[in-house]
């Protein structure tokens, strides 16, 4: 679990064909100044040298994609570049296509990676290209922002978004492809923005609302902390917002190990019965609504707009415990309390301009845990434990919106 600097927290998928599986657990290590280690780390991961590889690096990330780029080239490797400008609008099957010619022009083969150096959009584009280009080869992920670290980066979905109508329909088309390794290097996070790390922890304050109880192995810095995660954050915020690289290599370890628990019970997020991989999507079919609603500005400045992926968790965590509490599913202090934390993490609460409550429905609607029309929601409910609401009447929901709406 622990290694010298760093901390592991080991991927274990269910071993539902043991053969095939053996090859597919990975590691996510999460520490300070692991980048120039990618080679050696690689090497252990992939079981040989890396010969060649496409590196697909975010443009806010290329001073930390110098430290990988170096090192690759020193053991030898040969290095196909692509830089993505990281929008969701860039998030596409254009900037897919623009990815997979470069790995074609440099004749990559099966075994050649692809590596991913940046935020969420990058790892998700990075992943797809690995999914598809030769029907598969390995990724490696090196995220390098809070929420990427501790969500985007871990768990094997990868994918782009997909303008219909005029509208972004959020990781539309994507595959299951999980990376061979993940290095989560903090001191990348040196030169992200403060409005980029608050939304980091959006994702984390929704590990601790779905499931809040200690990971297992997530502490091992400090093995005697069994403190539940929501706890955790709210105890340890001060330091986290001072980026204290101790607390955040424990917060990050905390909420991969969370992630790593979840996505071994239920890879595919086929599960019938308690919710599995689902209870990820928590308050994300109000996220993804909103977050398609590009004048939206978390502050009264329409300048800020658009809402940030996180930030938009942030809204629909809100939303959907107040959703919750009006239908009885949880406690009516929960939304409160939420509110709460998110304002403690700089984070918005409300929005201004949201439209007539009806069309945010409708894009509710276009979200991909819609079944034969009906909306499918995760919900905080009481006791820290999230579930999947199938048919809620449309009042609760209605009032869900109603509480992120600033007027
Ligand atoms: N695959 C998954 O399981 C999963 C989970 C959660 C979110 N996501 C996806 O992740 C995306 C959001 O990820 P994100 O929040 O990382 O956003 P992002 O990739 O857009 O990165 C945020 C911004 O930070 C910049 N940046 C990245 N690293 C930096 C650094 N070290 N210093 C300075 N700037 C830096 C980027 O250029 C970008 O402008 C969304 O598209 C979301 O759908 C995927």
């Amino acid at each position: 679990m622990t290694g010298p600097g760093f901390n592991t927290v080991r991927v274990d998928l269910a071993d539902r064909n043991a053969d095939r599986n053996a090859d597919r657990n990975y590691d996510a290590r999460i520490g300070a100044g692991l980048l120039p280690s990618l080679p050696v780390a690689a090497t252990a991961a992939l079981g040989r040298d890396i010969r060649a590889a496409c590196v697909v690096i975010d443009t806010n990330a290329r001073p930390h994609a110098a430290l990988v780029t170096d090192a690759l080239r020193a053991a030898g490797a040969q290095l196909a570049e692509i830089e993505i400008h990281a929008t969701e609008k860039a998030k596409s099957l254009e900037t897919l296509e623009q990815i997979l010619t470069v790995m074609g022009k440099a004749r990559l083969e099966r075994a050649d990676p692809v590596i991913a150096i940046g935020g969420g959009i990058t790892g998700d584009l990075a992943g797809f290209a690995a999914a598809t280009y030769r029907r598969g080869v390995p990724v490696i992920q090196c995220p390098t922002t809070l929420l990427s670290m501790v969500d985007a980066s871990v768990g094997g979905k990868t994918g782009v978004n997909l303008e219909v109508a005029g509208t972004l329909q959020k990781n539309m088309v994507g595959a299951f492809h999980q990376p061979a390794l993940v290095i989560a290097d903090i001191d990348t996070l040196a030169t992200l923005p403060d409005r980029e790390f608050h939304a980091g922890l959006a994702e984390c304050i929704k590990h601790g609302l779905i499931d809040d109880t200690t990971p297992n192995d997530s502490t091992p810095n400090d093995a005697t902390d069994h403190t539940p995660h929501l706890a955790w954050i709210e105890h340890a915020l001060d330091q986290i917002l001072a980026r204290n690289p101790d607390t955040l290599i424990q917060l990050i370890t905390r909420s991969v190990a969370f992630k790593a628990s979840v996505v071994r019970n239920d890879e595919r997020e086929t599960a019938k019965s308690g919710g599995g991989r689902a209870l990820l999507n928590l308050g994300h079919t109000f996220a993804h609504a909103i977050e398609t609603l590009h004048h939206l500005s978390p502050t009264s400045n329409p300048a800020d707009a658009p809402l940030l992926h996180g930030e938009a968790v942030g809204l629909g965590l809100i939303a959907a415990a107040t959703t919750a509490a009006h239908a009885g599913l949880a406690p009516q202090e929960l939304p409160q309390h939420i509110t709460h934390l998110l304002t403690r993490c700089n984070l918005p609460t409300r929005v201004a301009g949201l439209p007539d409550h009806q069309h945010i429905l409708a894009l509710m609607g276009a979200d991909k845990k819609t079944t034969h029309g009906k909306l499918r929601l995760v919900l905080p409910c009481g006791q820290h434990r999230a579930m999947v609401v199938d048919n809620l009447d449309k009042a609760p929901i209605l009032a869900g919106l109603e509480s992120i709406s600033l007027v």
